[in-house]
């Protein structure tokens, strides 16, 4: 289980704080497939640096399966069963596919086994085994091989930064039938998903709704997602008008 206790973050700016996150307080059980949204700029990508310990709160305390980690750093976070994957992947010089899906699940994974984890975000695997993650590759491909990554790490809590972004429609559908399926076996295991999209909002247990650093609403799809889509749906009206 995850939980947030009061965490707040703020930068240092013009000699100034400014608040970005404020006073949190989240619980997220084993189990659960939980999706945060929010405006641009709302602090979603901030809160999920600070839970994987890429950034460290300003105020309060991150638990663990009911230990204090907020203190921990990434590796020991990661070690401890937590996995991130970022709105805007890292590229690493040198190392090739599957040298990183094979540090991903921490066992010696086969060439068959590597490929079966690219054919589910629809890479065509044998392209793609051998390539090095480097600028060679575009931002989709980077994005669908991060998250390979994370389905052959299997740990009990994965984050996923806007997994759609930068992602093509029909691979879009994919990645909805993997989120299913995620969702589907999910077992003891967590997981986190920031994101706009109506249909991954309709697959989670859980909506968090993130604004101005704070959490607005928090339910279930159904209590959540009529007031989101009326309030799309306003802006959209608005915007028509001008
Ligand atoms: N290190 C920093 N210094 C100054 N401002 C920062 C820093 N990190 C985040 N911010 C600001 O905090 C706010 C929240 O940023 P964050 O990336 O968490 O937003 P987000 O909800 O993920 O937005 P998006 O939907 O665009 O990805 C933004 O206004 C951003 O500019
Ligand atoms: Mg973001």
């Amino acid at each position: 289980m995850l939980e947030l206790k009061n965490l707040s973050f703020s930068v240092e700016e013009n000699g100034r704080q400014k608040p970005i996150l404020r006073g949190l307080n989240l619980k997220i059980d084993n189990s659960r497939f939980v999706v945060i949204t929010g405006p641009n700029g709302s602090g979603k990508s901030t809160l999920a640096k600070l839970i994987m310990g890429i950034e460290k709160p300003t105020e309060g305390q991150i638990f663990f399966d009911g230990e204090d980690i907020t203190d921990l750093s990434v590796t020991e976070r990661a070690k401890r069963g937590i996995s991130f994957a970022f709105q805007q992947p890292v590229r690493f010089k040198g190392i090739r596919v599957h040298d990183l899906l094979r540090l991903a699940s921490g066992k010696d994974i086969s060439v068959a086994e590597a490929c079966d984890y690219l054919s589910e975000v629809g890479l065509c695997a044998r392209d793609y085994i051998q390539r090095e993650i480097n600028a060679s590759l575009s931002g989709g491909e980077l994005k669908r091989i991060e998250i390979a990554t994370l389905l052959a790490r299997q740990t009990k809590l994965s984050v996923f930064d806007e997994p759609e972004a930068g992602i093509d429609l029909w691979s879009f559908q994919k990645l909805i039938r993997i989120f299913e399926n995620m969702r589907s076996q999910i077992k003891d295991s967590s997981i986190i998903i920031i994101s706009h999209q109506e249909r991954i909002l309709r697959i989670a247990d859980e909506i968090v709704l993130l604004t101005d650093g704070g959490i607005r609403k928090q339910g279930s799809a159904d209590e959540i997602l009529p007031a989101l889509i009326g309030t799309a749906a306003a802006v959209d009206a608005c915007e028509r008008l001008k």
